[in-house]
């Protein structure tokens, strides 16, 4: 598969690249500022691109079977997440190469709160509320397009660096939690499970959630 990933130099685009590339797939690497590459594998391509520009979308997405986009804003910016997601949907609509968006975790419902979503619980940390507040309006973005074939993967609360395990949960709308309450994957999971959605597409047009 040939895949074109915005957010390639990040913490979550890096994890991506490895497990690509251990499935034999061909990755481009696009950042808008191909300096910070440095350190990424050899034998992918690395080119300048910017999530927000639909021309930028376009022209390297052409050829390609998907778009993976892992993009963050800096903190005090996050409404440019907004922008860099309208820029790949307006980038990508016309054309059959699928979208795949790393997401957050904040829109996800928690069980057994009358259908509170995360990032409305009174303990949500103020200082992730932006991005998380970001990522609500990055999912409604994907959900008010008509054309673009799109899947969302939301992290369960915790998306760090850790173990590759294989080992994963999948659910819907919903967080999901483990037996004590906690809802947590690594980084290196999470990218199997980017993957696998990657190679065998079950939520067209639907966000979707994963967890140990
Ligand atoms: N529990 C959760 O909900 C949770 C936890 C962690 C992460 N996440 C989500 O996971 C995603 C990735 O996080 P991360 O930790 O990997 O972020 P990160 O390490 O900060 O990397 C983000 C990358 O995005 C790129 N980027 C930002 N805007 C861009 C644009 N307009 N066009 C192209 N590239 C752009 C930057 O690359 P350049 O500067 O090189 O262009 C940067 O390398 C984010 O959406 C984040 O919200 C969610």
């Amino acid at each position: 598969m040939r895949i074109t990933l915005f957010g390639a130099t990040g913490n979550v685009g890096r994890r991506v690249i490895f497990e690509a590339l251990s499935r034999g797939h061909e990755v481009t690497a696009v950042s808008r500022n191909p300096e910070r590459a440095q350190g990424l594998p050899a034998d992918i391509a690395v080119r300048r691109g910017d999530a927000a520009n639909p021309d930028d979308v376009a022209k390297l997405s052409t050829g390609e079977d998907l778009v993976i986009a892992a993009t963050r804003p800096a903190p005090g910016a996050e409404e440019e997440l907004v922008a860099a997601t309208e820029g790949l949907l307006a980038g990508l609509r016309g054309s059959d190469v699928r979208l795949l968006l790393v997401g957050g975790a904040g829109s996800l419902t928690v069980p057994g709160t009358d259908g509170l979503t995360l990032v409305e619980t009174p303990d949500f940390p103020s200082e992730i509320r932006p991005i998380a507040i970001a990522g609500c309006a990055q999912l409604a973005a994907c959900q008010a397009d008509e054309q673009v074939n799109w899947s969302y993967l939301s992290p369960p609360a915790s998306l760090e660096p850790g173990k590759r395990t294989g080992q994963y949960r999948r659910g819907g709308d919903e967080l999901l939690t483990d037996e004590i309450g906690g809802s947590a994957i690594s980084m290196e999971d999470f990218a199997i499970a980017l993957l696998d959605e990657a190679e065998r597409p079950q939520h067209h047009r639907r966000r979707f959630t994963v967890a140990y």
